[in-house]
């Protein structure tokens, strides 16, 4: 059964964590759709781990589109979030309304996920009004990365943390299902996770929170621009790649690959009639 802001408000409700990673094409959704993630996140992140820019600042909507919609494909039962990437929904309310439509028309998303707090609660709420889900994301929002400085934990002064607190309660008033935190401290995260209805999901945040998401790519060890201390390492695909892949090109000029057994089979006398037709 396809999942869906219930199973979030029911998860949360139950005591049950929710599970998210993020991903950006068909085969890779479908693996994780078939091992049971609660949703999947087309994350903005695919600046850094599919296209190799330095930041998300770059992210075009047709970027997102073309990859929300391959996910989407593949995604049976997980909830698909999709992020609206820089300048898509700052610039204006309208603007946003109408880039969350073409996320959901176009990629097939069945959520939206926007970075900030009080200040984009006019957009959350035109999005949720038009039935469109929103999944907030607070903290360390990287499409701010130059006004923050720098990849920083958020929210350790007294001034900052009762900031974080009330962009919380304020994207709930807004009308977002649930909110991302991002490398916020474990003690706040967990008050914030406890005063909220909607859940919480952590990256970075401690094990309080109603939910969990990490980068797939960070998870699997494929991924070595640069690693957050959050991120635990479950498989390293990255040295099991290009293994096969050393493999592979030396295969290929010992000449142990291809075998006869990768090719195709064509009548001798098929071979003969067209060598005879050039002599
Ligand atoms: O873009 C992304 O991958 C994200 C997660 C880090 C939450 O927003």
């Amino acid at each position: 059964m396809k999942n869906t802001v219930l199973t979030f408000q029911q998860n949360k409700k139950d005591g049950i964590k929710s599970s998210m990673l993020t991903a950006y094409d068909y085969s890779t959704a479908k693996l994780m759709d078939e091992a049971g993630v609660t949703a999947i996140l087309v994350g903005d992140s695919l600046g850094n781990v599919m296209l190799g820019y330095e930041d998300t600042l770059s992210v075009t909507m047709e970027d997102m589109i073309h990859h929300g919609a391959a996910v989407a494909r593949g995604a049976k039962n997980a909830m698909v979030v999709v992020d609206m990437p820089f300048m898509s929904y700052q610039t204006s309310v309208y603007d946003a309304l109408v880039n969350a439509g073409r996320l959901m028309k176009e990629a097939r998303a069945n959520a939206v996920k926007i970075e900030g707090g009080e200040e984009v609660c006019p957009q959350i709420k035109a999005i949720t009004d038009a039935g469109i889900p929103v999944m907030a994301h607070i903290g360390l929002t990287p499409q701010s990365i130059n006004a923050f400085g720098g990849f920083k934990v958020q929210g350790r002064t007294e001034q900052r943390a009762v900031k974080l607190v009330k962009d919380a309660l304020a994207v709930q008033e807004a009308g977002a299902f649930a909110v991302t935190l991002e490398c916020v401290p474990s003690k706040l995260a967990a008050y914030i996770t406890s005063i909220l209805d909607i859940p919480t999901i952590g990256i970075g945040a401690g094990a309080e929170c109603d939910g969990q998401v990490l980068v797939y790519q960070d998870l699997l060890g494929m991924f070595s621009d640069f690693t957050p201390k959050f991120v635990k390492k479950y498989a390293d695909l990255g040295t099991i790649m290009r293994g096969a892949f050393e493999a592979y090109i030396e295969e290929i000029n010992s000449g142990a690959f291809p075998e006869a057994k990768h090719g195709y089979e064509i009548a001798d006398e098929i071979m003969e009639k067209v060598k005879a037709s050039f002599e």
